[in-house]
């Protein structure tokens, strides 16, 4: 395959999917960007308009912008635009899902698992295509307690979220297409924070939604006296991501590209409860945590916020770090300075933003 490849990439206005998009084309790669429009704009204009928060001066010469939707058949897109991918596209990055842990499962399953299918099937009709990068996630081992590597898949694990499930159900059936041929790599990012020159994102997910739980000062006592997260700057794990893909020549790998030391949330919380000025929540483990003092609703939150800020520390990256070592890539450790430059940006985003969860392009 060409250095400079002709890729075509999904979910290009989401956190992962724009910051790819922009390290492909600053690495001269032309690419097709799949997006849909939104009520007020257009889908090329919300792509732009992202591209340049990240990179105001980026090129965007070798950039195409497409409309469509992984839900439809063939992404709902016209002939002339299939014939062109067609004679075009040498790789993919599958980067578009719903990525709200608990929305009602059909609606997630259309998206992340047919969605999935919908993207491989187009790629049949490829005729320059070499592989495809699926972006799934590591919160794919669900409550498996042993040591989960790369390799592993179905573990017998019990899933918590209709998203873990669905991410799961995507990999299956992208083990489904690698049987019948297709060259697909699995890259399984653990929480993805703001970059980590200035801690910049526009979706407040996950961790970001845990801090902001706990600056509403909801629950005086956490369970989380065992927790721990890897966080990774979207930056680091868009550069690990792209130096992979343009170098592994080893077919249908999974990797876990984050960084191998995790954080305890209790440090988190101790950096956010100063920079936001809330008072710190007891923290205690789980066996002293009274649950039978929480309404429903408070338990209801609390599971779900939790559940995204608990990996497991059984989680195993050493054959993706040690492929990423050879390429000369370390992830940095994430020190308390990073944990608080990232926790700054969410400090200055207006607290409307912040608990919509997302800034909207
Ligand atoms: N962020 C994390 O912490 C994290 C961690 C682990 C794994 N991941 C994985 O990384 C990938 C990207 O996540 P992200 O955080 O970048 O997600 P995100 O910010 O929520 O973006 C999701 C993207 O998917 C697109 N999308 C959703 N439904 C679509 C449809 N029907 N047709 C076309 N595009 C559609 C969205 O387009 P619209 O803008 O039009 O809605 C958006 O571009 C996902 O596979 C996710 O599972 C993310």
């Amino acid at each position: 395959m060409n250095n400079k490849r002709t890729i075509f990439i999904t979910g290009a206005t989401g956190l992962v999917g724009s910051y790819l998009l922009k390290t492909l084309l600053l690495n001269g790669h032309k690419v097709y960007a799949l997006a849909r429009n939104a009520d007020d704009k257009s889908a090329e204009k919300r792509i732009l308009e992202i591209l340049r928060s990240w990179d105001e001066k980026i090129s965007t010469e070798k950039l195409r912008i497409i409309e469509g939707d992984i839900t439809k058949d063939s992404l709902d897109l016209d002939e002339k635009t299939r014939e062109l991918l067609k004679n075009e596209i040498e790789e993919i990055f599958h980067a578009a899902a719903i990525t709200d842990l608990n929305q009602p499962m059909a609606k997630m399953r259309k998206v992340n698992v047919e969605g999935t299918r919908n993207v491989l099937d187009l790629a049949k009709e490829f005729s320059k295509i070499v592989k495809i990068n699926h972006i799934s996630t590591a919160y794919i081992y669900g409550d498996y307690n042993g040591l989960f590597k790369e390799s592993d898949l179905d573990v017998g694990q019990k899933l918590y979220t209709n998203y873990e499930e669905t991410k799961f159900r995507a990999e299956q059936l992208v083990e489904e297409y690698r049987k019948k041929g297709f060259w697909v790599d699995i890259y399984r990012p653990s929480i993805v924070v703001g970059d980590s020159k200035n801690g910049k994102t526009f979706q407040f997910k996950h961790i970001y939604q845990f801090i902001s739980l706990c600056e509403l000062e909801i629950f005086d006592t956490l369970p989380i006296l065992d927790a721990y997260v890897s966080l990774e700057p979207v930056d680091l794990l868009a550069e690990a991501i792209y130096i992979i893909s343009i170098n592994t020549k080893d077919k249908n790998r999974n990797y876990h590209p984050f960084p191998k030391k995790l954080i305890r949330v209790e440090d988190i919380i101790n950096i956010a409860s100063q920079l936001l000025n809330f008072k710190k929540p007891k923290i205690v483990s789980l066996e002293d945590f009274k649950i039978e003092r929480l309404t429903a609703s408070q338990r209801a939150i609390l599971k779900n916020s939790i559940l995204s800020v608990n990996l497991k520390k059984t989680l195993d990256s050493n054959y993706t770090n040690a492929i990423l070592s050879k390429l000369d890539f370390k992830f940095p450790d994430i020190d308390n300075g990073l944990i608080a430059k990232i926790l700054k940006y969410f400090v200055s985003v207006s607290r409307q933003n912040r608990v919509r969860n997302e800034i909207n392009f």
